[in-house]
Parts: structure tokens; C-alpha cells; sequence
């Protein structure tokens, strides 16, 4: 039997107890024995839960238990939970964890510190909740050259931007629904301005890449500019508008930033909607691979981190090679330098925005009846357009369009 520790009763840790112990027959089976949360560390008071014996109120409780071997570390935020894995890495237990701000910005850290102590530490629940996409890069898809990573990585900004091209609302409409449901939190700030997607990315990259791409690495923009008149030009350009992590490879570099995007209906990931993400990971032998799934939630998560746990219970005396090296300047390459077709939404007139970008494909429809037009230009770098934008064409709205290049 293994004896396992969570940190935190939170969501996604009161999730994955009741996981583990509704599928504990099979848990038990795949990870060849017992699996029991003995300690479950919470400040809070649960005096009517049926594991009120397991809550403890001190992390040393859990530090200095030699019994514990696994810890799930689902607190959240980066101080105490940074502390708390490093102490549990040093103190030879294996840490698995949902926690994407600490594997973004102390991943290379940690798993340095694991194969020190000779444990692991996964993070499959860290990026797209429930939908496997870690081990897939790490295993499944790794005799593959990767070139690109690109995908929905925000369920709450998806379901802001799904309900804009709906119902046609504006974004503070839209972002207070989302409130209301549920979705999106009191303060929205990491997902709205693109925070959340940004270490799902980084993590990503650093996977698949091999460096460690930290979070100040990726330009990031979020979808808080995002208009209703954006959303109807695009759709006559025929277009959805997403929220993308995206990077590339460019030699031994990767360029890698968080940005909307104008995604072809006839691509799969434009009918990627609501709380649900998608992923693209390109590589040079499988092609195009996509994987679809509920990247938030209570049991999603926990599906992953119960997963990562029975992993560590297997590979309790084995070094599991899903990691990165160190990251640096000389491994990040400057997004501005990839080229694409853009969405340019202004208040000029066509016959000036074809003086300065030749033939454009204008959004049609919109021109008798509204004061702004939009177009879609042809391919060209960020700095290109920066700067005719800058000099020329003032943009009130300016994203990618994906796939044109
Ligand atoms: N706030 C995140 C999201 C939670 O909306 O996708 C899952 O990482």
C-alpha cells in the first residue's frame, strides 16, 4: 500500500479524493497496490466530512511523516506551495501537481530538485485540466521533431468569447455572466488578460522544446479589447475569434506568446467552445494531432492529478523522463519575427489602407453602416505591421489570423 498526502481541499483537492476513492478498485489495480490518502492538509474545519480524521493543520505533520511517499500539491499561488514541494522533494516523497504558476515559472527548479532526490515530480492536471496532452508530448509523440504548439488553453475566456459570438454581447456583459455562472473568478484578471494561457504555454513549450521558456518570455495580450463589432467583422471574413497560446520553433529557438486569434470556421479548433479547450501539437513524423476536453473543473482536474498519483506510486523507485533543461535568453526567439495574415479593424478610409497595404480583403457589410471598417491583410512579420501601423493606419483592433502562414 501507498500512502499518499493532498495539500489543500480546495476544488480540484477535495476533487481528487473522491476520485480516488470512488475508482479506487481500479486505482488499485493499475498502480499494482493500495492506494490511501492518509493526511490531507487545510486550514479550514470539515467536522461533518467523512475523512475529518485525515485533515491536518500543520505541513510538518506531513514533511516529517516517512509513511507518506506521494504528496498532491493542489493549493494553488506560488509561496506556500513552492515551499511545501520543494520540502517534500528533499524529504523523498514524489509531488504531483495542477498547479501551473509554479510549474511555469519554478518547473526547471523542481524537477532538478526531484531527480536530486531521486523521486518525481508530474503535472499533468496543469494544463488542460483533465484532457491528457503532458504525457502525450512526453511519451506518445516524442520520437517527433515538434515544430508547433497551438491552442485553446482558457476555458473562462473561451466561454466570454463563445457567448460574444453568439449572443453578439459586448465583453463586460459577457465576462459578467461568466461571473455568474461560476466560471470565470471574482477577480478575472489571469484569465482575461491572458496570464492563465501564458503558463499553460510556457509549460507546453518547455516540454516539448526541451528549455524552460519562463511566463516574462511570452508576450501576452488578453481578450479585454476584444469588441462585438470585432467578433461580426470576422465572422463575415469567416472567422472566429479565440484566445490563443501559440509557439513555434525557429531553429534551435522557440517563439512563443498569448494572443487573440482569427481562427477559419473550417478549422476544428474554431468549434472549440465554451469552458472547453483544444490543443494542436505539430510534428514532423505524426503530422497534426489535436486534443479536445474539459480543461477546467473539479473531477477533469482531478482525473489528472489522481493519474499522476498512481503513476508516482509505479514509479516510486524509477525516475519518470518527463522534464526540460534549463531555459535562457539564447532559447527564446521573438514572436514580432513570425509572419501571418492579420485582422486590422480602423476608422481610415479603404482608398488609404490600400495605398499602404496593397490588396486587402475588406470585411463586407459592415461598410455603409458602421463608422470603423475591417480587413484582413496578406502575410507579413509583427514588425512589419507594427510599424505601418504605428506610421500609417492607427488600429483600434489588430490579431493574428491563424493558419494563413
Ligand atoms: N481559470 C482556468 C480556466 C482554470 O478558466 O481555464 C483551469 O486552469
Amino acid at each position: 500500500m501507498t500512502e499518499v498526502a493532498i495539500l489543500g481541499y480546495g476544488v480540484v483537492g477535495s476533487g481528487t479524493v473522491e476520485v480516488l476513492e470512488k475508482n479506487a478498485a481500479r486505482i488499485s489495480k493499475n498502480a499494482g497496490q493500495r492506494v490511501n490518502v492518509k493526511s490531507i492538509l487545510e486550514i479550514r474545519d470539515f467536522p461533518d466530512s467523512p475523512h475529518k480524521d485525515k485533515f491536518v493543520k500543520t505541513f510538518e505533520e506531513i514533511e516529517n511523516d516517512d509513511d507518506i511517499s506521494v504528496v498532491a500539491e493542489v493549493i494553488g499561488g506560488v509561496d506556500l506551495a513552492l515551499d511545501y514541494t520543494r520540502r517534500c522533494l528533499k524529504a523523498g516523497k514524489s509531488v504531483v501537481t495542477s498547479n501551473k504558476e509554479i510549474v511555469a515559472k519554478h518547473g526547471y527548479e523542481l524537477l532538478k530538485l526531484a531527480g536530486e532526490n531521486g523521486v518525481n515530480y508530474l503535472f499533468e492536471a496543469s494544463v488542460g485540466g483533465g484532457i491528457p496532452v503532458v504525457r502525450p508530448i512526453a511519451q506518445c509523440i516524442s520520437a517527433n521533431r515538434i515544430n508547433e504548439i497551438y491552442g485553446i488553453l482558457n476555458g473562462t475566456t473561451n466561454y466570454i468569447l463563445s457567448e460574444m459570438t453568439k449572443k453578439g454581447t459586448e465583453f463586460e456583459d459577457a465576462l459578467k455572466d461568466a461571473q455568474q455562472k461560476g466560471y470565470a473568478e471574482a477577480d478575472p484578471t489571469a484569465d482575461i488578460e491572458g496570464h492563465d494561457a501564458c503558463r499553460k504555454i510556457c509549460i507546453l513549450s518547455s516540454l516539448a522544446f526541451g528549455h524552460h521558456i519562463y511566463p516574462e518570455q511570452v508576450p501576452t495580450r488578453g481578450i479585454t479589447a476584444i469588441t462585438a463589432e470585432d467578433m461580426n467583422f470576422a465572422a463575415e471574413l469567416g472567422y472566429k475569434i479565440k484566445l490563443l497560446g501559440r509557439s513555434r520553433a525557429i531553429g534551435d529557438k522557440v517563439a512563443a506568446y498569448v494572443g487573440p486569434h482569427l481562427i477559419s470556421q473550417d478549422n476544428l479548433l474554431s468549434h472549440v467552445d465554451g469552458v472547453m479547450n483544444g490543443v494542436v501539437i505539430r510534428g514532423n513524423a505524426v503530422g497534426d494531432v489535436m486534443f479536445y476536453g474539459a480543461g477546467a473543473g473539479k473531477l477533469p482536474t482531478a482525473s489528472a492529478v489522481a493519474a499522476d498519483i498512481i503513476d508516482a506510486v509505479k514509479h516510486r523507485y524509477a525516475r519518470k523522463l518527463i522534464g526540460w533543461g534549463e531555459g535562457g535568453e539564447e532559447y527564446a526567439a521573438d514572436p514580432m519575427q513570425l509572419e501571418s495574415a492579420w485582422y486590422i479593424r480602423t476608422n481610415v478610409d479603404r482608398e488609404k489602407v490600400r495605398r499602404e497595404f496593397g490588396d486587402v480583403i475588406f470585411a463586407e457589410g459592415a461598410f455603409d453602416t458602421k463608422s470603423t471598417i475591417a480587413f484582413k491583410t496578406g502575410y507579413m512579420s509583427g514588425n512589419i505591421i507594427k510599424d505601418l501601423i504605428d506610421r500609417e493606419i492607427p488600429a483600434l483592433s489588430l490579431f493574428r489570423i491563424l493558419g494563413d502562414y
